[in-house]
This record gives structure tokens, C-alpha cells and sequence, in this order.
């Protein structure tokens, strides 16, 4: 049987049996229910986390674990040697939302092989070697997607498994993109917002100007939108807020409601040089998981989550800038991808500890910033109730 263990002994299984590669809260859940999580320790917390910006829709959405439900009961894998009907159907979904002709999708299993995959086709296009990405970026922990993470912490001690492919240029900072794109640059990355790395976001000069250069040197734009897509930030993509139409999104975490599921959305031009042999996955874009990615466009669209999450996040950043606190340096973010950059990373260590005794998990990035990625579903109130407890805990 699963699902039986206290947690005194989750945490001695865990740290007995389990690699201890991360550096992990002693908590677990029983079950989730819409914003909620509920905890073996017996209590509930309010998921301003969302399993990393992962949870869209919530835990245990009634209208989802229904269509789940049935597609397991019928069939959850077959592998990519047959076709899948719900495959094919994500696809369509993704077409249809998806800007500028991105109109072919690439089903893998994570963010990281989303991005292995947009960057072996960029190559196969371009039949050049190079890599641009940027620097305080995170693509993945993949050799690849590490590759083009352009952060040492990541990267430190895995450098034999990294190639000479990658060049770093400093984000929203068109000039040193210049310098690092040429003749040979096959691929350019970036995130619409940097998620990893602090919630950062560029002036949207800066993003023409990344199309602009790579089209001139005729280089595929990528755009990693795998924790800023799937209506995070208000929009099914946040690049549809600068009007810049990239050659390639990649996108996963939302995507799949839970399940892993990761895709790269390409031109029609760009997905035919991925012929049959060029890449593959044997779980990627199984029924199970593009059934969920199905289930998560229509509830995103039925409850008319994206307008939501623009109003309701773009009320958050002003009411936490409101608070003036000195031990908060910057509020910055969109939709519900907000980072609240306090002064030491003691502070932001402070507050998520507090706010768990008060029952409500927030995540800390890039050491002090405290990040509020939650589930779209998020309610005003269970917002509010977040905003009240941080401007107590900051007085
Ligand atoms: C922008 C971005 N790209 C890629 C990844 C890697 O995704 P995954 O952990 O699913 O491999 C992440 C994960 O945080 C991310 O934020």
C-alpha cells in the first residue's frame, strides 16, 4: 500500500532511501483541494507556491480529476511509434493559442528537454554550432539547457559535461547581445521573465531588439516560457505583452496541470527539419498527459482565468509596493509571477518561515527574493490574506 506513512516517518524514509540533492522543507501533503494544501503534520496551507508554477488550475479541480479519471481508465501510454488522439488534440489546442505561427508542437516530458529539443532543431536549421543565452538566465539542468544557463552556481562542477557551444550576453542589454550573436549563433534564449533568477524582466525595447538581431543574422529566437507561459502572466505567453513573435516557445510546468509534460512550439519551417530519427522521447506527449494539457486549456479558458490573473496579479504588485517597507528593496513581476526583493536573503528566509507557522507557503529565489507564483485559481481573499500577514510581519 502507499499513501500510508506518517510524516515522523516520511522524514526518516526521505532522508534514508532518497538522494538528498535537495535541500527540502520537512513537510508533506496529504492532498490538495483548489489553493490549498493540506499537510500530514494535520493542518492547511494556503500554495502561494504551486508546486513551482506549476499548478494552474489548483489541486484536485473537479472538472480535471473527471477527465484524468476516464483517460486513465481507457489508456494512459502507447508510446510515439502510434498515433494518439489526444495528442493530436493538444496540438490543435496549442495551434490555436500559440502567436505568430507557431503551429507544430513538440511533446516532451520537462522544461529542460523542451528546451534541449528547440535548440537541436535550431541547429539542425541554421546548421551552426552556437548558443546564445543569458546571463542570471536558467534553462534547465540537462547538460544541454544547463549549457545555456548562464549561472556558475548551476553550472560549477559539471563544466567537463558542458560544451564550448554556449556564449552569455547580459540580459535586457542590447548591445552586449550584439556582440555575442553573429554568423554562427544557430539559437538565441531567453526568458520573457527571468523566473530563477529573481523575477527580472527587461524594458520591451530590449525584446524587439532581440528579434531584430536575430533576424538579421539569421538566428532562431527562442523564447524559454516555461515557468512565464500557460497564463501566468495574465497572457497564454508573456511574449504577447511586448508584441515580439518569437520562431519558438517552449513551455512545460503549467502546461501539463501536474503531470510532466513539456512541449516546443515551432514554425512550420522550423519543426520539418525534425524529420523522423532527429529527436524523441519514449513518455513524451503520452494520452494521459496531453488529456491534462487539454483539461487545462479549456478550464484556463471556461473560468476565464488569464483576464483574472492580470487583474488580480497587477492589484498584488501595487498593493505590496503600497506596503513601503524598507526591508523590501523592489516589487516586480506580472500576473501572478510576482518577486518581492527584500534586503538580505535572512529576511526573505524570515518571512517564508513565518508565513508557514501562519500557514501559507511562499518560495524564496535567488536568496532574497520572496517569489509568489500561485495557482491561477487564486482567489482575491486568499490574496489579501497573504498581503495583510507580510505587511504585519514587515512592521
Ligand atoms: C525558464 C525555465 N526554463 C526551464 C526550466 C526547467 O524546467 P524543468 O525543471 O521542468 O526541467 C525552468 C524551471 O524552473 C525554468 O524556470
Amino acid at each position: 500500500m502507499t499513501g500510508e506513512m506518517s510524516q515522523a516517518e516520511v522524514e526518516e524514509a526521505s532522508s534514508k532511501y532518497l538522494f538528498q540533492n535537495y535541500s527540502q522543507t520537512p513537510l508533506a501533503f496529504e492532498r490538495g483541494e483548489g489553493a490549498y494544501l493540506y499537510g500530514l503534520d494535520g493542518r492547511r496551507y494556503l500554495d502561494l507556491v504551486a508546486g513551482i508554477a506549476v499548478n494552474a488550475i489548483g489541486y484536485s479541480h473537479p472538472e480535471w480529476v473527471a477527465r484524468m479519471s476516464g483517460q486513465i481508465s481507457r489508456i494512459a501510454h502507447c508510446s510515439n511509434l502510434y498515433m494518439c488522439r489526444e495528442r493530436a488534440e493538444l496540438g490543435e489546442r496549442l495551434a490555436s493559442i500559440a502567436p505568430g505561427g507557431l503551429c507544430r508542437s513538440l511533446f516532451v516530458n520537462s522544461g529542460a528537454e523542451a528546451n534541449e529539443g528547440a535548440m537541436k532543431m535550431a541547429v539542425r536549421y541554421t546548421g551552426r554550432g552556437e548558443i546564445a543565452s543569458a546571463l542570471n538566465g536558467f534553462h534547465g539542468r540537462t547538460a544541454g539547457s544547463l549549457g545555456a544557463t548562464g549561472q556558475e552556481k548551476y553550472r560549477q562542477s559539471f563544466e567537463p559535461l558542458i560544451s564550448g557551444a554556449y556564449r552569455y550576453y547580459r540580459y535586457g542589454d542590447a548591445e552586449s547581445v550584439k556582440e555575442v550573436v553573429g554568423r554562427d549563433t544557430a539559437a538565441l534564449l531567453y526568458e520573457p521573465i527571468q523566473g530563477e533568477g529573481g523575477v527580472v524582466s527587461a524594458d520591451p525595447s530590449f525584446y524587439k531588439a532581440l528579434r531584430d538581431i536575430c533576424t538579421d543574422n539569421g538566428t532562431v529566437l527562442v523564447a524559454d516560457e516555461v515557468q512565464t507561459g500557460m497564463g501566468r502572466t495574465g497572457k497564454w505567453f508573456c511574449t504577447e505583452h511586448y508584441g515580439v513573435t518569437p520562431d519558438v516557445i517552449t513551455v512545460a510546468k503549467g502546461l501539463g496541470g501536474g503531470l510532466p509534460l513539456g512541449a516546443v512550439l515551432a514554425t512550420e519551417e522550423l519543426a520539418k527539419v525534425m524529420v523522423p530519427g532527429t529527436h524523441g522521447t519514449t513518455f513524451g506527449g503520452n494520452p494521459l498527459v496531453c488529456a491534462s494539457g487539454c483539461a487545462v486549456i479549456d478550464i484556463i479558458e471556461e473560468e476565464g482565468l488569464l483576464d483574472k490573473v492580470s487583474r488580480i496579479g497587477g492589484e498584488w504588485i501595487s498593493d505590496l509596493r503600497a506596503i513601503g517597507s524598507d526591508r523590501v528593496r523592489e516589487v516586480r513581476g506580472r500576473g501572478f509571477l510576482i518577486g518581492a526583493e527584500t534586503d538580505s536573503e535572512e529576511t526573505a528566509k524570515g518571512v517564508r518561515e513565518r508565513m508557514m507557522e501562519a500557514g501559507i507557503l511562499v518560495n524564496v529565489c535567488h536568496g532574497s527574493v520572496i517569489r509568489l507564483i500561485p495557482p491561477l485559481i487564486l482567489s482575491e481573499a486568499q490574496r489579501d490574506e497573504f498581503t495583510r500577514l507580510f505587511a504585519e510581519f514587515l512592521s
